[in-house]
């Protein structure tokens, strides 16, 4: 009898939203079939103009967030089809780089160091042919101002030699540069302690399954006096003819939605992730809300969500630039033993001026 009422509850969710149907036999499929990540595509960073433009629009907002700290070491959670948007930082004069995925999606992406390092020779200003990809700029014109030493100095053959070798040689180090990949990562000891002066994502916060857990993990990486950036996107990834709709599920039909996949999306709200920032300890330097139609009606939430905030509700897409302050408290989120109350053991970068070149 149960059986039977939860399956007509079932079909009434679906036939509540007929979008609803493919996501649903999606995941029924991959209980029946299983899930391969295999020739699936995540993003858009096969790429070189992808890439390049997005590592830029984050290398552009956090400077205007008033970074101005050198940038050796850079990471990247979800960097999907390609490290082509490490690859883009590499070149604008950082040494190192980490991505960081939930699962392999890695294609070969050797063309896109030359066609990447051939936008920085041109000084080309930053791609604005993607119609849905944020955050905005006040303007896209190339930002030499923000790029770190001096272009002719990264774009050297001998430079782009050794990033050639070092993304044929994950985790080995070509000179000064090193690039390393990790997937699936689900220790935040894979990356060292207090190592990395950026840690960015774009399109990636809205699917890890643990948002304080990640955040924890992405504040022992950073530096004290260092930053991260997030374009998060809140909208219902296919799930719904809304953009909202991801909010109306319940948890079986979202459970079934999901699939075998490790993860799907979160469907945590904007102000949730502004305060599991903070909670870490992080200050929020800037936050860019992005605000989606209205669409789904309050009465129409699935009971979890009935207390969302209005802005929440309306908020489609969130980019955050956040601070790992100097002089932290501790972290009360921090695992047993860790060392998150970080005093500075070096220099502050924070609002130092960077060297421009080129
Ligand atoms: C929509 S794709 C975006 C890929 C890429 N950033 C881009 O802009 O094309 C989302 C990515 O987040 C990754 N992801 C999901 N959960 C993650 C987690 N907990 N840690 C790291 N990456 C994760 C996925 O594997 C995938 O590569």
């Amino acid at each position: 009898m149960v059986v039977f009422i939860r399956y007509c509850e079932l079909v009434i969710e679906i036939l509540r939203d007929p979008r609803r149907l493919r996501p649903i036999l999606g995941g029924l499929k991959q209980f029946a079939c299983g899930y391969s990540p295999k020739g699936e595509s995540v993003g858009g960073n096969m790429s070189a103009r992808y890439c390049y433009s997005v590592w830029l629009r984050h290398l552009v907002k956090i400077r205007q967030a008033r970074f101005l700290g050198a940038i050796h070491s850079v990471a990247e959670l979800g960097p999907g089809d390609s490290i082509g948007t490490g690859v883009a930082a590499l070149l604008s004069g950082a040494n190192e780089y980490c991505g960081l995925d939930a699962i392999s999606f890695l294609r070969s992406s050797a063309n896109l160091l030359d066609e990447i390092a051939e936008l920085y020779s041109a000084k080309t200003d930053i791609p604005e042919e993607f119609p849905d990809l944020l955050p905005k700029l006040d303007t896209y014109r190339f930002p030499l101002e923000y790029l770190q030493a001096d272009l002719t100095r990264n774009l050297s053959r001998a430079r782009i030699g050794r990033i050639r070798s070092a993304m044929a040689n994950l985790g080995v180090n070509q000179g000064e540069i090193l690039i390393q990949y990790q997937a699936p990562w689900h220790e935040a000891s894979i990356v060292r302690r207090e190592s990395v002066d950026v840690v960015f994502s774009q399109a990636v916060m809205e699917h890890v399954e643990d948002i304080q857990l990640t955040y924890g993990a992405l504040w022992q990486w950073l530096k004290p006096g260092c930053i991260m950036s997030h374009q998060i996107d809140f909208k219902s990834h296919g799930l719904s003819t809304e953009w909202n709709g991801h909010w109306t599920y319940n948890d079986l039909l979202f459970r079934i939605a999901k699939g075998r996949r490790p993860y799907l999306i979160n469907r945590e709200p904007m102000s949730a992730h502004l305060k599991a920032v903070r909670q870490q300890g992080f200050e929020v330097l800037d936050e860019v809300l992005v605000g989606g139609p209205q669409s789904i009606r309050r009465d129409q939430l699935h009971r979890r969500f009935k207390d969302m905030s209005n802005e929440d509700m309306s908020t489609s897409g969130l980019f955050i630039a956040c601070l790992k302050p100097v002089s932290s408290r501790p972290s009360a989120l921090a695992p047993a033993g860790g060392k998150n109350n970080a005093t500075v053991a070096g220099e502050d970068v924070f609002l130092r001026p960077v060297a421009t070149g080129a």
